[in-house]
């Protein structure tokens, strides 16, 4: 376990994740694009990225921007480093978690995440983490998996799964209200969008995703 984080990188499964997103990332992003490219759009020159992962998201920034990415697992770093480099985009990597970034008070005008509230130990946590760092009128961009609606066969799933889940994916919950929660975190504004996509991993298939205003 890191001293400065708290947090632990798995011998097998902090690397299985590193590869398992590297693989399985391209499938993914198809069902989430039209998503993100609503949520990303006009995203200014430098960003803030909270579990950045493999670099999903940095397609979505101009080449030149500058990412500065919060990301503990540093099972991902490599492929991290690699996919700004192949970009075009300056990486500030910080081997930080997302609950204490270290970063400036009122400083950035953008955080971005996907599929990163599901797994943080506190997503309240971090939510106050990133109306602190972002300035007045900066903008938190969002796209999230969510628990389902109580009494569907989705949700009775991700109940069932929920332990082995949680498991493979080090600490994800498929169960969060991540809705309820971004909406009542004290921002100004929330504007999200639920949808369902239709992906092989049943549990995660259903989403929110918008932006939040300080
Ligand atoms: C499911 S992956 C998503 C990665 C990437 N955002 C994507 O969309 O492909 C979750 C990421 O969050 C990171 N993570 C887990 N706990 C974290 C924390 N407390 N703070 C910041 N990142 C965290 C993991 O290391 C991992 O890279």
């Amino acid at each position: 376990m890191s001293v400065t984080t708290g947090f632990e990188v798995h011998r097998a499964r902090g690397p299985f994740n590193a590869a398992f997103f590297s693989v399985m990332g391209p499938v993914i992003e198809l069902s989430l694009r039209r998503h993100k490219q609503r949520v990303f759009a006009g995203l200014p020159s430098t960003v803030v990225e909270l579990g950045s992962g493999v670099g999903a998201n940095l397609r979505y920034l101009r080449p030149g921007s500058t990412l500065i990415a919060i990301e503990p697992n540093s099972a991902m770093h490599g492929r991290l480093r690699a996919a700004a480099e192949r970009r075009g985009v300056r990486l500030d990597l910080r081997d930080r978690v997302a609950e204490r970034t270290g970063l400036p008070d009122a400083d950035a005008d953008a955080v971005i995440s996907s599929l990163v509230l599901c797994t943080v130990k506190d997503p309240a946590a971090v939510l106050a983490e990133v109306r602190r760092v972002l300035r007045p009128g900066g903008t938190f961009r969002f796209v999230e998996h969510v628990a389902a609606r109580n009494g569907t066969p989705t949700r009775a799933l991700q109940r069932a799964l929920r332990r082995p889940w949680a498991w493979t994916f080090e600490g994800c919950s498929c169960e969060r209200d991540l809705a309820g929660l971004l909406r009542g975190a004290g921002f100004a504004a929330v504007d999200l969008e639920p949808y369902r996509i239709h992906g092989p991993f049943i549990p995660f298939n259903t989403q929110i995703a918008g932006v939040a205003r300080t």
